[in-house]
């Protein structure tokens, strides 16, 4: 696919079905998105990999971390967050202390990178969607995800193939005239 109709195509999608990428494939794309623009090349960022049960494990910790009663139905909807795709790919920003490279520029390099992984898995066929929310600052996640003091949980990507179905349209071109100026 061309990159400009791969940007242009390229949609976030809620329906994902039960396929994902290996290990392996997950390899490849990363070294190709592992490109993206990083000042000091310092890779900060990790990511961990949780299919099958550990989606499961996942959804314990955000129960436990909401607090919502165990079997209740908020138990089970908060749960049901963790296995809306066969593949969560944690995104966890690494910050390291450096004296050229403050946290934002590190957080934004974590960023560049996964933009670029979404494209990379957009141009190989799978569907990706990044999402957050409270879960990534509760204690029982970040124990979960084994996130050190100097590490932040980003979210995680949803990772599967596209259902049919529920693959949102292409969107329009937004009219961004007023966004290019130059100096008053
Ligand atoms: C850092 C980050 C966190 C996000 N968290 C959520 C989220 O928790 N829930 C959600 O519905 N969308 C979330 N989004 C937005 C979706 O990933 C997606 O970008 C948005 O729905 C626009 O769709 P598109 O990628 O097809 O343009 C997040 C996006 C980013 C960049």
């Amino acid at each position: 696919m061309e990159l400009k109709d791969a940007i242009r195509l390229r949609r976030s999608g809620a329906r994902i079905t039960a396929e994902a990428p290996d290990d392996v494939q997950l390899a490849q794309y990363l070294a190709l998105a592992a490109h993206s623009p990083d000042h000091a090349a310092l890779r900060p960022w990790r990511l961990v990999t949780l299919r099958g049960a550990d989606r499961e494990r996942l959804g314990a910790a955000l129960v436990a971390g909401f607090g919502d009663e165990p079997g209740s139905d908020s138990a089970r909807r908060t749960a049901g967050k963790a296995t809306r795709a066969p593949l969560l790919l944690g995104i966890v920003a690494a910050i390291q202390d450096h004296p050229k490279v403050p946290e934002w520029e590190q957080v934004a390099a974590v960023v560049a990178m996964v933009t670029t992984l979404e494209l990379v898995l957009f141009d190989a066929g799978w569907t990706a969607m990044w999402r957050s929310g409270p879960g990534t600052e509760m204690a029982p996640v970040k124990q979960l995800m084994g996130v050190g003091p100097s590490e932040k949980i980003l979210g995680w990507l949803y990772i599967g193939a596209t259902d049919p179905d529920g693959r949102p349209g292409p969107e329009q071109d937004p009219d961004l005239a007023d966004r290019i100026t130059a100096l008053a």
